[in-house]
């Protein structure tokens, strides 16, 4: 039996903007809750760094905000965290954690022609964790990694506005699509979106992808795991419930442009 507050508090964490977009699905899922978003800005990008590195630096950190803020659940909206750090959390700490992983399972499982290609962070795609969910469900599909160094930096700079040009989103993305010379029916058809940042530029991916694409986001499959593991409570959580912290302390612009995120809240 899991006691919680009314409203209960879920707390969302990313190194940055990404996890909005799993923020996005949890609101829609839980809007009965206070919604807390963590965005570890001061530590941005976790991609390229060292598996001691992460751990040394999120556990801590979770300690803290979970001291400072009591949530009732954590959603680890990040590939490249949760990939590796699930299992020290869930020592450290008694709240519930929802991790996000590749979804490779289900991608492998909708293939037709059984290629999927995993887009994530260098980190993620190195993960053992990530090579064991392509052991066990790859379902005789052909995976293929591709690390990307860039695409969530320039999600963030999309996302606050900047430019980003369709050559240098290209570049990160064209690995992902193998077999342009063969049969259309043995090319890639299937994409996992591997970090929560790419489906910030969804649309963008949409127009730039060489052809047609099932894209697979996590998003909706982690809003439903919430929702299983935090009783509902009745009522709407007011314009309070929506709070964002972002570690840098960094004043910030976003507010407004945010705000879908937060299912039409003004995040505090
Ligand atoms: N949003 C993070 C993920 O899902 C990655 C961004 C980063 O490199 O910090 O993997």
């Amino acid at each position: 039996m899991v006691f919680v507050k009314i409203p209960p508090t879920i707390l969302v964490f990313d190194t940055g903007l990404g996890g909005l977009t799993v923020l996005r699905e949890v609101v829609r899922a839980r809007d009965d809750a206070r919604h807390l978003y963590v965005a570890d800005d001061a530590f941005f990008p976790y991609g390229p760094r060292g598996e001691e590195e992460v751990i040394a630096r999120l556990v801590p950190l979770m300690g803290e905000l979970i001291a400072a803020h009591h949530p009732d659940l954590v959603v680890i909206a990040c590939n490249t965290a949760s990939t590796l750090v699930m299992p020290h959390l869930r020592e450290c700490y008694s709240v519930p954690f929802v991790g996000t992983v590749p979804a490779i399972k289900p991608a492998c499982a909708a293939s037709k022609t059984k290629r999927v290609s995993v887009l994530g962070t260098k980190g993620t795609v190195a993960r053992e964790y990530t090579k064991a969910l392509i052991r066990d469900f790859a379902r005789g599909c052909e995976v293929t990694l591709v690390g990307s160094a860039e695409l969530a930096t320039l999600a963030e700079t999309a996302l606050r506005g900047g430019v980003v040009s369709d050559e240098a989103i290209l570049a990160e993305l064209e690995p992902c699509f193998v077999g342009a010379g063969e049969d259309i029916a043995k090319r890639t058809d299937t994409i996992v979106l591997a970090c929560t940042h790419y489906p910030l530029l969804l649309d963008r991916l949409n127009q730039l992808a060489p052809w047609p694409v099932n894209w697979i986001d996590p998003a909706p499959a982690i809003a439903r795991r919430v929702m299983n593991l935090l009783p509902e409570t009745r009522g709407k959580a007011d314009e309070a419930g929506a709070h964002m912290i972002f570690t840098s302390g960094r004043p910030h612009r976003l507010s407004e442009a945010l705000m879908p995120f937060f299912g039409g809240r003004m995040p505090a």
